[in-house]
């Protein structure tokens, strides 16, 4: 099995019985503010999308890059489609011009023409991706690749009970806003910016060990930053707050464990694996040498991007939209709808809009989305439970496109800022990814079913519910106590042991006792 590099979460996985690209990502997501890294526009596209099945994880752009795969990916391709609760991203790929499907079952292995084999894992909360994501576990003569990207599994056993995994790619560092959108002292960011930093690389190193895997390739990030604007969230000022480390970095850290088989995929490094040996081609001469340069790499990066930048900014403005009436017309059905998000934001959460300065415009409208009150209307002077500020133009677009996941446009650009009264309300955000009927109705219903987890067990002193109440993960695996705090290192959330509450987000109790203490 041979697998060649193509850039963050992306790769093409090439065996005698067929090839599979994964992930293809070049063109700048999220209002151009990510792009691949390293710079991986210069790979032999046209050859590279002559494969025979293509794999897209899930609909978030630095996965699914529908320039790229309109461009230069076979429409003779077989998809392998993750088995989602909506069929927005097989309707995608349709509408690019893909024809041929196979609908796999999660967790069920398919057996593809000539011995290769293929188990999609598709994980389906409101919270997982854009709906969904998922990992591919391929097998081929014996050698196993377990393809996690940025996928969140509550465990691992459903892979690891196929048989040893040879190779073992999986997400390390940051894909998010937090904490750096947040209106906060600096120096308040830096400190969780570095919990965060850690936490990344606690759970990495935990799905590592679950899983055993010989060789550990870091994927799926850090993505780079080329917009001036933006530059700052680039890890290179040495800035221990910074969630996007480098794979260099991530090495360096899994070394200090003591561990030596981490393998980095450059764009264009080819790993050859057999059996145990796993022999590596390199694109360049010197790895560390190449990650040592990696500020003028991106400097010069930037200067041949500077155009597309310039292009995607002036797509933005639609001046004409009434960005008040628009959303009154696409959300307030929403919010008529909404039982368990409306419920679970409860409370008003104001959009900011400023002229096109970054976040530090001068504010031109300022709106309401009264989740109580179910209606969209101008800001009244009023306490609300969030408030996001971000340019006027950005929102045009998101209404002149109809854009139905804030998240994976908006929130990911990391071009707006945020304040909050409170803890962390997972609600507000899941409510602005699901700005479609579909969408809203999935997730109304996903909450709806949730039940609390009748298992208990012991960990420390206390006696806990197996399950994290946040998204399930086992926390006799997940679960850290510290001075009478449960973490779950999944997504790190917290738990107040002696009250059950959580500290992270609102809701999501924990049931939780001494040890010593009988159950009642
Ligand atoms: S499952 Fe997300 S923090 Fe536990």
């Amino acid at each position: 099995m041979r697998i060649t590099g193509t850039g963050h979460a992306s790769m093409r996985i090439d065996t005698a019985a067929g090839s599979i690209l994964c992930d293809p990502w070049v063109n700048p997501a999220y209002f151009a503010s990510w792009f691949p890294f390293p710079d991986n526009s210069q790979l032999d596209w046209a050859g590279l999308g002559q494969t025979d099945y293509l794999y897209v994880s899930h609909l978030h752009r630095d996965h699914f890059d529908a320039e790229h795969l309109t461009r230069y990916v076979s429409k003779k391709a077989t998809v392998l489609l993750p088995e989602y609760p909506t069929s927005e991203l097989e309707d995608q790929l349709r509408e690019l011009g893909f024809t041929s499907f196979l609908k796999t079952t999660s967790n069920e292995v398919v057996e593809l023409d000539g011995g290769l084999r293929v188990m999609i894992q598709a994980l389906t909360s409101p919270t997982d991706g854009p709906i969904g994501d998922s990992s591919l576990w391929v097998e081929y003569d014996g050698v196993r690749l377990l393809n996690q990207n940025d996928a969140r599994p509550t465990d691992l056993a459903v892979f690891a009970e196929l048989g040893h995994v040879h190779a073992h790619l999986l997400q390390f560092s940051g894909a998010i806003w937090y904490p750096m959108v947040y209106e906060l002292p600096q120096v308040a960011k830096t400190a969780f910016g570095k919990q965060k930093r850690e936490r990344q690389f606690d759970r990495t190193f935990r799905y590592i060990a679950d899983l055993e895997a010989s060789w550990v390739f870091p994927i799926a990030g850090p993505p780079c930053f080329l917009d001036e604007e933006l530059w700052q969230y680039n890890d290179i000022a040495g800035d221990e707050g910074n969630i996007f480390p480098d794979q260099q970095v991530f090495i360096d850290e899994y070394r200090k464990i003591g561990k030596e088989n981490a393998v980095i995929l450059l764009p264009g490094t080819v790993a050859r694996l057999e059996g145990e040996s796993c022999v590596t081609e390199h694109p360049v001469d010197d790895v560390r040498a190449f990650f040592e340069a990696k500020e003028q790499h991106l400097k010069e990066y930037a200067q041949r991007q500077r155009p597309v930048i310039e292009a995607a900014r002036a797509s933005w403005r639609h001046p004409g939209i009434d960005v008040l009436k628009e959303l009154k017309r696409r959300i307030e059905p929403l919010l008529d709808e909404s039982v368990y998000l409306a419920q679970g934001v409860a409370g008003p959460v104001r959009l900011d809009l400023v002229t096109p300065d970054g976040a530090d415009g001068e504010v031109v409208e300022s709106i309401v989305i009264d989740f109580p009150g179910q209606q969209v209307r101008r800001y009244s002077d009023e306490k609300v439970r969030y408030r996001f500020r971000t340019e006027r133009v950005l929102v045009e677009h998101l209404l002149h496109t109809e854009e139905v996941d804030w998240a994976n446009s908006l929130f990911l650009s990391c071009r707006f800022s945020a304040a909050r009264i409170g803890q962390y309300n997972e609600f507000v955000y899941t409510f602005v990814k699901c700005l479609s009927e579909e969408r809203l109705q999935y997730a109304e219903g996903w909450y709806a079913e949730q039940r609390p987890d009748p298992e208990d067990i012991t960990l420390g002193d206390w006696v806990v519910q197996r399950r994290c109440p946040h998204l399930k993960a086992d926390l006799t695996r997940f679960g850290i106590i510290d001075d009478g705090v449960l973490t779950c290192q999944l997504h790190g959330w917290r738990f107040d042991l002696a009250s059950g509450r959580c500290l992270t987000s609102v809701g999501h109790e924990l049931r939780s006792r001494p040890a010593a203490q009988p159950a009642v």
